[in-house]
Formats: structure tokens, sequence, C-alpha cells
């Protein structure tokens, strides 16, 4: 039988019951799999890998390894997060790699938007395999493929989430226990294992993180800019009922500069642009008709509380013509 294929009798999970029944098949299966090696995990905090993670600490506890990279191109609290939950409440066997400074350096006045992508998937890819060399006796890797991503790809191989690229003398026997799930059972599964809401639902975060929405060559003001609105634009939606109802939403800051004024005095500085769209499939998307007091309300709050910021714009435009993410 074609492993990478979801048997027809598979039944859809969409309970807690059902999630318990995978989770318990799963952690046999992953035993009998793994044996007493170790596992290695490359651990985003996303809900993909967040939940292949919590369903091997429960099969093989310890001797699964985490490796979490900041690469500085995260949301506010991401990281924090990763580290609370994982190695604070789950007391996971996690590293966690600060290499903040290593991917802006790389990233230094770069401003074309897919060579962006490429530094930031190759660094990516040597800070992962530094960490694996410095591991001993690793013989599985661990992925948080799921099955839109086999569905989507000709050789079944995860794209943008997964290592691939490691060189040849790296190469591990794969585990990826989620593989056969779609995206709404990931989520069950995840709610089922204990893991937070806020990690369990979501929205989508691309790859390359605020790089692509700190717009063009990315400097460190900008990008904390990005990261601090991004949080109140969160915030708000969250306290206003519009998180979970809203497909994606964001910021992103132009690397350009407006005249202001703030308290009486001249100020020179950055617009920030929200992004907020709903899709079904990502391939079209319409922009949500979000209420003007409230665009009021977070506009006040970002332009006195981000620092560098004068201005806020609302991106009207719906996919096409415009992508979701600015690059
Ligand atoms: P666009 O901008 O192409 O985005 O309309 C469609 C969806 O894909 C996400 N996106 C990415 N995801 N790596 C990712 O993992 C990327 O490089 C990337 N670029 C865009 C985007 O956030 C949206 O959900």
């Amino acid at each position: 039988m074609d492993s990478n294929k979801r048997p027809d009798t598979m039944q859809r999970i969409t309970t807690p019951e059902l999630a318990n029944a995978f989770i318990d098949e799963q952690i046999s299966a992953l035993r009998k799999q793994i044996g007493d090696k170790k596992v290695l995990l490359a651990l985003s905090g996303g809900v993909d890998s967040s939940v292949v993670a919590a369903l091997l600490i429960k099969a093989i506890g310890q001797n699964l390894v985490c490796v979490h990279v900041n690469h500085g191109l995260l949301r506010k609290g991401e990281p924090e997060q990763v580290v609370e939950v994982f190695r604070n409440q789950m007391n996971a066997n996690l590293v966690y790699v600060d290499a903040v400074d290593r991917f802006l350096d790389k990233l230094a006045g770069v401003a074309e938007p897919e060579k962006k992508r490429k530094i930031i998937g190759a660094e990516f890819i040597r800070v992962f395999e530094e960490e694996a060399r410095k591991l001993d006796g690793i013989e599985f890797l661990a992925q948080g493929t799921i099955y839109p991503d086999i569905l989507e790809s000709d050789d079944g191989v995860k794209a943008h989430h997964n290592v691939g690229g490691l060189p040849e003398d790296l190469q591990f026997e794969l585990v990826e226990p989620v593989k056969l799930l779609y995206k709404d059972e990931v989520r069950v599964v995840g709610k089922a294992l204990g893991l937070p809401d806020n990690m369990v639902y979501r929205q989508p975060f691309p790859g390359p993180g605020l790089g692509v929405r700190c717009l063009g060559a990315i400097t460190r003001d900008r990008l904390e800019a990005v990261r601090e609105s991004d949080a109140i634009l969160r915030e708000e939606f969250a306290k206003n009922g519009l998180e979970g109802k809203v497909w994606q939403y964001f910021t992103a800051v132009p690397d350009f500069k407006g005249v202001g004024i703030t308290d009486g005095k001249r100020t020179f500085a950055y617009p920030v642009i929200i992004r907020a769209v709903n899709t079904k499939d990502a391939m079209t998307a319409t922009v949500e008709n979000v209420p003007f007091d409230l665009l009021q309300h977070i506009t006040n709050r970002i332009t006195t509380e981000v620092e560098n910021v004068n201005r806020v714009l609302f991106d009207l435009t719906p996919k096409p013509s415009a992508t979701i993410e600015w690059e």
C-alpha cells in the first residue's frame, strides 16, 4: 500500500474522541518505528510542527530533540511561547537557537523579495545543520508534513516547511505522523494534545515570517515597527471578535518615510499598512470590511505606541490584482 495515500476508509477527525483514538494509535506506531533511537525536529511553533512535537513527546519523551531557530522574523511573543509551552510545560528536550543577528546580517541591504526568501531558507538549513551536527546518535528527522502538502507536490515533499536541502551525510529516516491529516484534523488533534488555542487556531504565517512584511531591505527599526504594530492589530482583532473570523491579517512597513506632526513637532517617519483578507484557498482573496471606528482606534494605538511610525494605511485591494503578502 502507498503510505502517502489516505485510505478511503479513514474517518475524518472531528471530535476529541476521534482525536484521542488517533493519538493512541500514533503513539504505538511511533514507538514501534523509533524504538529507543533519537529524533530531531525543527519546531517553528506553527500548528503542524507543534502537533508533531506534542505527539512525539508523548511517544518517546526526551529522545525527541526539538530545535527552535529564532531568526528574528517571528511575531511578538512567539519564541517565548515555544519555550514556555514545550520546555517548561511539556518538559521537552528543546534546543533554542538565537540566530537573530546572523539572519539580519545576511539580509542587510537585500531588497529583492525572492532573494530575501532564498537567504532566509538557506540560512535556516545552515543553522539547523550546525545544530544537528552537534548532536550524537540521531537517526530520525520528524516533519510536520500534512496531507495537502502531499497532494500539492509531485514528489510528496513539503517544499517550504521541511528541512529539505540537508547535505548527503545528514540524511535521516523521516517521521511524519500527521502526513495523512487535513489541517482541520491537525487542529482537533492539537487541541486534544493540550496545546494552547492561540497555537492550534493560528492564522497562516509565511515561512519567511516578518521578513516579507518589512518591505525592501530589512532594517531593525522597521522590523520592530512591523512586529509591534502586528501585535497591536492581533490584540485588537481578538478583543473585537475578528480573530478566527478573518482568515489572515497583518501589518507591513514600507521603506519610505512621510512627514507628520506629534506634540507640535514635525516628524519624518514610516507608515504602517494594515491588511485583512478572507479566502478559501489563498488563490484569490477579498478584503474584510473592518469597522471604521475599530480602524481609527487601531490607528491611534499604532501611531502613539509604535516608534518611528506616524501614519496608518488600510490596504483595500483584493487578490487579484494584489497578492496577499506585499512581497
Ligand atoms: P500570496 O502573497 O502569494 O500568499 O497571495 C498566499 C498565502 O501564502 C502565504 N505565503 C507564504 N507562505 N512561504 C510560506 O510559507 C512564503 O514564502 C510565502 N509567501 C506567501 C501568505 O501568507 C498567504 O497565506
